[in-house]
């Protein structure tokens, strides 16, 4: 059987926690994928860097989007970040040279995802994203495939770890800001910058991509009506505490009869909620559907396993010959919706 190879853009937390999942699990991702999946190649920008793993075997590109061209390449993984740049340029070099492609860049997708969708499609690949939202929840899998049979209504939830880390740490271990800031950063959940996290931006991102595959429409991020947690201090945590409520980075997406309604702000919950109970870096996706109501999917939405973990799942649909449209539908049939809400909440 002929295997499935990889070339690995990036060789940050994710990128390494994918290569630790191939070298622990090469038989068993054999078994389930239906053929070996290998690492061919591999990029970064630090060559001489210890990652903690054993890199020897692999082909080194000093530029990612190279990978794209070599004939031991069969399918791409960004795991760079960034919306410009090395990310893009590795992306779109992987579909000119007809190579499926795995990204967890929620940023990338957010504002070229349609483009890269159409052209993906357009040349018969696979782009698969499912580690772009919600970490190791296997939300975008579960809305385009298993509750394809549903109009969804709305899509909400807690999606970035970092901000449920720090609220939640402030919250139950009265630590200042700046400590579990650097705690989350220490565990691998930030973005490399960080502003996006905590300006609610990357949430943003995520709600953005769930809503184009839940409604049927193109990605529109500038459509999300955005607020960050930089403004809730610890009294307010503590004020709301005493009143039974947690404060939560919520977003909501529906469509209302003025059309799409986006928002992620941070929002009062109760404590005793299944909500209100999120600790850590935890996310929380739920999907209302007409025909199967509501669904609740929650579990770790950052760090080096969890990531990988979607990003692995990716590679074994691909490997499997698994070949969707991008967003659920195929994306010169995904629509312009109209927006409900512009400007600030
Ligand atoms: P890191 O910052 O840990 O790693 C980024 C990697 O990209 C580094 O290895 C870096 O190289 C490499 N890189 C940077 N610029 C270039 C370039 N120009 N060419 C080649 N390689 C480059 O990021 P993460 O692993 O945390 O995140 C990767 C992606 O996954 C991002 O899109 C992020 O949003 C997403 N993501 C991350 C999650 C997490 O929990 N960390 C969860 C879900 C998604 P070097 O090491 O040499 O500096
Ligand atoms: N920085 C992101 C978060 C990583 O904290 O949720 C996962 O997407």
């Amino acid at each position: 059987t002929q295997p499935l190879r990889l070339g690995i853009a990036g060789l940050g937390t994710v990128g390494v926690g994918v290569i630790r999942m191939v070298q622990r699990h090469g038989e068993m991702l054999a078994t389930r994928a239906g053929r070996p999946i290998s690492i061919s190649a591999v990029s970064a920008r630090n060559r001489d860097k210890d990652r903690g793993v054993d890199l020897s075997g692999y082909a080194w590109e000093d530029n990612a989007a190279d990978l794209a061209a070599r004939d031991d390449v069969d399918l791409v993984v960004e795991l760079i970040g960034g919306i410009e740049g090395s990310a893009r340029e590795t992306v779109e070099a992987a579909i000119a040279h007809g190579k499926d492609v795995v990204t967890a860049n929620k940023a990338l997708l957010a504002i070229h995802g349609h483009d890269l969708a159409t052209k993906a499609e357009a040349a018969g690949l696979a782009l698969r994203f499912e580690a772009a939202v919600a970490g190791g929840i296997p939300c975008v899998k579960a809305l385009t495939e298993g509750l394809a049979g549903n109009k969804i209504e709305r899509v909400m939830g807690v999606m970035n770890g970092t901000c449920n880390y720090i609220l939640t740490r402030m919250e139950s271990a009265g630590l200042p800001y700046e400590t579990v800031f650097a705690e989350a950063n220490d565990l691998g959940y930030l973005e490399a910058d960080p502003t996006l996290d905590v300006g609610g931006i990357d949430a943003g991102h995520k709600l953005a991509l769930l809503a184009a595959a839940a409604f049927g429409i193109r990605v529109d991020f500038d459509a999300v009506r955005l607020e960050g947690i930089e403004r809730v201090t610890i009294d307010d945590i503590t004020h709301a505490a005493d009143m039974g409520f947690a404060i939560k980075l919520l977003g909501v997406a529906q469509l209302t009869g003025r059309g799409l309604d986006m928002r992620m702000s941070p929002c009062l919950v109760p404590l005793a909620s299944p909500l209100g109970q999120l600790h850590g870096a935890t996310n929380m996706v739920v999907f209302e559907g007409d025909a199967v109501g509501q669904i609740v999917l929650r579990g770790a939405g950052a760090g080096e396993g969890p990531t990988a973990s979607a990003v692995m799942g990716d590679i074994v649909d691909i490997a499997r010959g698994l070949r969707l449209p991008v967003f659920g539908v195929p994306a010169d049939q995904l629509r312009a919706e109209t927006r409900a809400n512009t400007g600030a909440p």
